[in-house]
């Protein structure tokens, strides 16, 4: 008897089946439904802003791209003209900016070495010149503005003003001076080989969709002033 009383101690109750459904687990049940679908919700927000943020940049250069636009003139970008003080004459009636001035002679003289001639047309415009060209050319040939800017800048938009651009001819076919016929000599060959090495760049090449195709008409890249020149329309590539 002692004993059985002593294992009545141990004696596991039953277990019993009781329902789930209960009014406080359905609250609960709800809870989790609802705190599921914040975590989603509050996901899909965060998901949204980061990608906002990835984008930025590319929003950023397409409104660059469209204010660059906005200050082109008949396609052309504004380029102020050079003081004085920073012009070198290269030879008569030739004048570069100063940074360009031995790079430019290299590139001459290494051409020479490889039986190029290479002959330097203009250099150097005022926009004064520029204003000259642009207007009078226009009335000779009866062309409107947005005709005659295809291959010529408007006063104050010409690379030529920077002092960082020379056209180039070959001293051997000047018949091609100035024309697109000029892409079939040496000395386009050789330059469009060569010119890089010397920090020069095609400016108006044949995706331009603003201006002619200029195979004579080079820019210099090799300073950083005439990085700072050029930045905008090197933007855009
Ligand atoms: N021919 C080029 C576009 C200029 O006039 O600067
Ligand atoms: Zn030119």
């Amino acid at each position: 008897m002692e004993q059985n009383k002593d294992l009545d101690q141990f004696d596991i109750p039953l277990a019993k089946r009781t329902s789930l459904e209960t009014p406080s687990s359905i609250f609960l049940k709800k809870l989790l439904i609802l705190f599921t679908f914040l975590l989603l919700f509050f996901s899909l927000v965060a998901l949204r802003m980061i990608r906002n943020v990835e984008l930025k940049p590319l929003s950023n250069s397409n409104s660059e791209a469209e204010r660059n636009d906005s200050n082109r003139i008949l396609g052309h970008l504004p380029y102020e003209e050079i003081s004085k003080d920073k012009l070198v004459l290269i030879e008569p009636n030739i004048e570069v900016h100063v940074d360009m001035r031995d790079s430019l002679l290299k590139m001459r003289d290494e051409a020479k070495k490889d039986g190029i001639y290479l002959v330097f047309l203009s250099g150097y415009r005022s926009i004064n010149l520029q204003n000259e060209i642009f207007y009078s050319l226009k009335s000779i040939r009866n062309q409107d503005a947005a005709e005659r800017a295809r291959v010529s800048a408007p006063p104050g938009y010409s690379e030529h003003s920077t002092g960082f651009a020379i056209d180039i001819g070959d001293a051997t076919r000047r018949e091609t001076d100035f024309e697109t016929e000029f892409e079939n000599t040496d000395a386009f060959r050789w330059l469009t080989k060569n010119a890089t090495k010397f920090h020069f760049k095609l400016s108006f090449n044949k995706n331009n969709k603003y201006i002619n195709y200029e195979p004579w008409h080079w820019r210099y890249e090799g300073s950083i002033e005439a990085l700072k020149v050029f930045e905008a329309s090197n933007r855009e590539l």
